[in-house]
């Protein structure tokens, strides 16, 4: 289609822009359908220990009025809430009712390699899983979602994915709005025909990402939420398969306090901030003194004029102050402590190509497929071999690039050290523990881990979806 031709023209590098003057874009690819964000946003259930997920064929109305065929945890789309308490064991039971293998990958959650969703252990169609998750980690928005080599990409759209909550007494102590003042954002962009959710990326779309143009929070498509004045807690995941968000609220500040491995130092305010798929955001955002009736946009807003994905803006959803609330709450300045890792820790440092492709003939749009170090994804082949224990640091290189690579490390959270070209800092919502570092066209990022004690093989790979299942992964075995 047309649509398709333009996010496949607009594959246009960041460090090039130089070179390029407005006359050289292609139009505007604005083909967000928006919504009447007047449905109620879905909260999805919550649950704890012993939980059972079905993975099976349901329907839900993601669309208004309109009947959808999707995946889900259960009927419908999506899974519940599992939240946890460090030091709890969880025991989540995986039950396949699909037609074809899956597993999960409890993605941010540092867990013994039999447990945590490598590609090679799968549940088979009629087969279970059962996950004993020891959680020895901080409190953080984690999430859950399949990991089968090839299919991640489609089993995600099509509905498969949670989030996963660990609360501890550091972050209880803060007293941060909780309860209905809490509210998980799970944000997916969804392609359709018709009222069917349509997974089907051409050539072009495993190149770049298969975009969605209807976006989805809960698995409700343009949803309103209606909100006290006060103080709210949104925990957003970005959830879709390869779109990256650049979230704003309509001109009230963000108050970034946590992101993928938990709360930062300090409270970071910012007006808008990048979300890539995988990553989460832990917010609050400010509502008291707000009038009754009042309405705020949450909003994805352009964010690059030389990528196709970038120079699209549009509402996500919608809040809707709608009473008063009782009680009061102050930012707090200072969150939690987190250790610094120095890079004088480091005991070997290792570089990844990610910008190039590997083997140019037979591959997509004869480019070749995604690659990391030149070297496609092969279940057996160990890549990288670390010591338990030790401190490394990883630089992602996409300097040469012109994709957007959310590099997300399995078994570990690092911390995001320096990043060259491009944005050329840290941001904000990097200056605590990360799983998933966006790694812009034209960026070289370093981030800085220490390894646990799970010795075994894990994966590490971009988290654009369509490029993981293309085989920009591989495995790393920790000795
Ligand atoms: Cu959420 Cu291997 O990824
Ligand atoms: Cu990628």
């Amino acid at each position: 289609s047309g649509l398709k031709a333009i996010t496949a023209l607009a594959g246009t590098s960041w460090f090039l822009k130089a070179c390029h003057t407005e006359e050289d874009m292609i139009g505007e690819p604005n083909w967000i359908v928006e919504g009447s964000f007047d449905r109620p946003l879905f909260i999805p259930s919550t649950v704890s220990n012993g939980v059972t997920l079905n993975a099976q064929f349901g329907t839900s109305e993601l669309l208004k009025r309109k009947s959808s065929n999707t995946l889900g945890y259960g009927n419908g789309i999506l899974g519940p809430t599992i939240r946890a308490n460090t030091s709890e064991t969880i025991n989540v039971l995986l039950q396949n009712g699909l037609s074809e293998e899956t597993n999960i990958h409890w993605h941010g959650l540092i867990l013994p390699e039999n447990m945590d969703g490598h590609p090679k252990d799968v549940a088979s169609p009629g087969g279970s899983l059962q996950y004993t998750l020891p959680i020895q980690q901080r409190a953080g928005t984690y999430w859950y979602h399949p990991h089968p080599h090839g299919s991640t990409a489609r089993q995600v759209f099509m509905g498969l994915a949670g989030m996963f909550i660990v609360n501890d007494s550091e972050e209880a102590a803060l007293n941060l709005p909780s309860g209905e003042f809490e509210i998980p954002l799970i944000i997916q962009d969804k392609h359709f025909d018709g009222a069917s959710l349509d997974y089907s990326p051409n050539e072009d779309e495993i190149m770049t990402g298969f975009l969605g143009e209807q976006i989805l929070v809960n698995g409700i498509h343009a949803p309103v939420l209606d909100v006290a004045s006060g103080w709210y807690r949104l925990r957003v995941l970005n959830g879709s398969t390869a779109r990256v968000y650049n979230l704003a609220l309509n001109g009230l500040p963000l108050h970034i306090i946590g992101a993928d491995g938990g709360l930062l130092r300090a409270p970071e305010t910012v007006s808008n901030i990048l979300l890539g798929p995988g990553e989460r955001l832990d917010l609050l955002v400010d509502f008291s003194s707000q009038p009754i009736g009042k309405e705020f946009y949450l909003v994805s807003n352009k964010f690059s004029q030389y990528n196709a994905q970038g120079r699209q803006a549009f509402n996500i959803m919608k809040f809707r102050v709608d009473r008063t609330a009782s009680g009061s709450f102050t930012l707090p300045s200072s969150l939690s402590t987190i250790p610094v890792l120095d890079h004088l820790q480091a005991v070997a440092t290792r570089t990844f190509d990610i910008a190039a492709m590997t083997g140019g003939e037979g591959g997509h749009s004869g480019m070749g497929r995604h690659s990391i170090n030149g070297k496609i994804f092969e279940m057996d082949r160990v890549d990288e071999t670390v010591q338990a224990g030790t401190t490394e640091v990883w630089e992602f290189d996409n300097m040469m690039g012109d994709e957007i690579h959310p590099m997300h490390v399995h078994g570990v959270q690092f911390q995001v050290l320096h990043r060259m070209g491009g944005r050329n800092q840290v941001m904000p919502a990097e200056k605590g523990w990360k799983d998933t570092v966006l790694v812009m066209p034209g960026e070289k990022v370093k981030v800085i881990m220490t390894f646990p004690q799970y010795r075994g093989v894990f994966v590490f790979h971009c988290h654009n979806l369509e490029h993981e299942d293309d085989g920009m992964m591989l495995n790393y075995q920790i000795v």
